[in-house]
């Protein structure tokens, strides 16, 4: 009871601490990316565990998809999902809205011949125009498949049904979207205090995010149905994740949120 309660005295500095946080999420997104120092499991970047555990336990799911295509990968970040996915595809794009993002995963993915990336906002009204001509640049047209991670919690109810609906024509009738995303029940001050924030202490990259970034929310099936409904989308698959970050309560072992991930094909009418 009083361990649930000190957990609230964490209140009035989180307040302080993201009270400088630029409104618009794309502005807070891109001036994080340009502060970025390093990423992996000593950077700043905290949802970047620096290992590929955590995309080595999407390969059996992401078997269902036609490795024929190629890999779009929506709000790709310093890219080291696209880069982990690439071999397993004929290509990997990664898209992201901010250009820091960019710019960072084309630097960190030079020795990758087989990804590209491209500045978009997955939200915007014909976004998927600007994923199709990445992908024709990379000389693939048609169909692609889609992995998203960490992005769709990151936004409001509006901008995941308008990103959904972006990746109707980039998916096709032979893509598949694979969805992994931090689904937390508790409040801010749990999510903060389970990534070991305590009222003496923060976690470098725990802060740093708190400092720079919107406080993220969840994504679960709820949010799941009513971003991709059923009457555009099919549900293969869905279940539970593990998203690992950085590490941050043990120098050699990444933390984990609990999450949620789904695999989806556009509506077949029968
Ligand atoms: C938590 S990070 C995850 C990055 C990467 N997917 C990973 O797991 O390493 C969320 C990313 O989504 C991007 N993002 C957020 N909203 C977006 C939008 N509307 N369109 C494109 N990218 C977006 C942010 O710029 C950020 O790089």
């Amino acid at each position: 009871m009083l361990t649930a309660f000190r957990k609230y005295l964490l209140v009035p500095r989180l307040i302080r601490l993201s009270s400088g946080a630029p409104k618009d999420p794309q502005t807070a997104w891109d001036q994080y990316w340009g502060k970025v120092r390093s990423t992996g499991a000593d950077g700043d970047v905290l949802w970047d565990s620096g290992n590929s555990h955590e995309a080595e336990s999407y390969l059996p799911k992401l078997a269902l998809l036609d490795a024929d295509l190629p890999l779009v990968d929506v709000g790709c970040g310093n890219g080291s999902f696209t880069r982990h996915f690439a071999p397993h595809f004929p290509h990997a794009v990664g898209v992201d809205y901010s250009a820091n993002a960019v710019e960072r995963a084309r630097r960190e993915s030079q020795e990758c011949p087989t990804t590209s990336f491209a500045v978009a906002d997955l939200t915007a009204p014909g976004a998927w125009r600007t994923v199709g001509t990445a992908l024709e640049e990379a000389g693939f047209s048609g169909d692609a498949n889609v992995f998203i991670r960490g992005v769709l919690h990151v936004l409001d109810r509006k901008g995941r049904a308008a990103l959904a609906a972006n990746l109707l024509p980039v998916v096709g009738r032979r893509g598949t979207v694979f969805l992994a995303e931090t689904n937390f029940r508790g409040t801010p001050v749990d999510y903060v205090s389970h990534l070991g924030a305590t009222r003496h202490s923060i976690p470098a990259p725990l802060e740093w995010a708190i400092r720079g970034l919107p406080m993220p929310g969840r994504f679960g099936a709820a949010q799941r149905r009513k971003a991709f409904p059923p009457s555009d989308w099919d549900l293969v698959e869905e279940g539970a994740a593990n998203i690992e970050t950085r590490p941050l309560s043990n120098p050699g072992r990444p933390d984990v949120i609990p999450g949620y991930f789904a695999i989806l094909r556009p509506h077949q009418p029968n």
